[in-house]
């Protein structure tokens, strides 16, 4: 590690104030050299507070995503990659995670081909969160579970985070003020070998601020009008969220008292023929029922669209 590094590691640690003195003697370098350090971390986009009475201090609200930030918030290590190039941080995981011994993290602020659900595109400008994150499951995974599980993750981070409250739309959307601000892409990864699902990778962007949409996402779209957050914290929280343990049935009572579409007439395509319905229940397994006429049809996986918008 070198010295910049070592203050980095030492101020997050820390997170109250730590005199110049007090890093030079333990890293047995000079004032001068602890200065210059902390000057060159700042112009990375650090924000290191210097005070003569008090010291450094690191202010936990940047811009930047910081390795050593998420290693802090995370509850469990993870392989982390912070990019600043990169296709889609699914697709960046998708070749880098064989071979990695504990789960994966790829974060990036913008991305030039965001992937989206069903071959569609993400829009990814800068300003926004795109991170991914992989890891081992057994064959019995259940990816319409863990899907719902990230969505009430989002909920939650942007709850206690950034004090926004949104909602969800089955299965994945989450919504701010009627309108998209978050997509959640969940993908099984095959063991060629064997044939059976080895990895689960989850993709997530949030429109944390966007100057202009293009034409066709202005109506859909939106974003959360935040130009600055602790963004470590937010996708430390999220990832935390889908990694932890938790209650089956109160995830779904959780998920389905967010849930816009809940006792609303929705729209979707099955088979190649197109319904309406109302719709009414989430089951154990987060599939939506919709009542269609007088029967109930299941919904796995897809999308839908509320009353007459077309989401598709
Ligand atoms: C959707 O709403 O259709 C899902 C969008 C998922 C976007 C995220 S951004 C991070 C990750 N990388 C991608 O290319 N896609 C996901």
């Amino acid at each position: 590690m070198n010295l910049k590094e070592k203050i980095l590691e030492y101020l997050i640690e820390n997170e109250t104030s730590v005199s110049g003195q007090k890093m030079a003697d333990l890293f047995q370098v000079s004032r001068g050299a602890i200065w210059k350090s902390i000057q060159s971390l700042n112009s990375e986009g650090y924000e290191i507070e210097g005070k003569n009475n008090s010291g450094y201090f690191i202010h936990p609200v940047m811009n930047i995503i910081s390795e050593k930030w998420l290693q802090k918030y995370l509850h469990q290590p993870f392989h982390i990659d912070v990019l600043d190039e990169v296709d889609s941080t699914s697709t960046y995981l998708k070749k880098i995670i064989d071979g990695q011994s504990i789960p994966c993290l790829a974060c990036a602020y913008h991305q030039s081909a965001g992937r989206g659900r069903t071959g569609k595109s993400f829009f990814s400008p800068d300003n926004g969160l795109y991170f991914s994150l992989a890891f081992k499951v057994d064959e019995k995974v259940d990816l319409t579970m863990i899907t719902i599980k990230a969505g009430i993750a989002v909920l939650h981070a942007l709850k206690n985070i950034v004090h926004k409250d949104c909602q969800i739309k089955w299965v994945n959307d989450i919504y701010y003020q009627h309108k998209k601000v978050c997509g959640i892409l969940s993908e099984a990864m095959m063991d060629f070998e064997s044939g059976k699902i080895d990895s689960i990778i989850i993709g997530i962007g949030i429109n944390l601020f966007v100057d202009k949409f293009p034409v066709e996402l202005e109506d859909i779209a939106t974003s959360l009008d935040i130009k600055k957050c602790n963004k470590n914290l937010l996708i430390a929280s999220i990832v935390n969220g889908i990694m932890s343990n938790c209650n089956a049935m109160q995830l779904i009572h959780e998920y389905k008292e967010n849930c816009i579409i809940m006792n609303k007439m929705v729209h979707f395509k099955m088979n190649g023929n197109e319904y309406t319905g109302l719709a009414i229940d989430i089951n154990e397994k987060g599939n939506l029922l919709v009542k269609v006429n007088d029967e109930i049809m299941v919904l796995k996986s897809g999308e839908v669209s509320l009353g007459s918008k077309k989401y598709e």
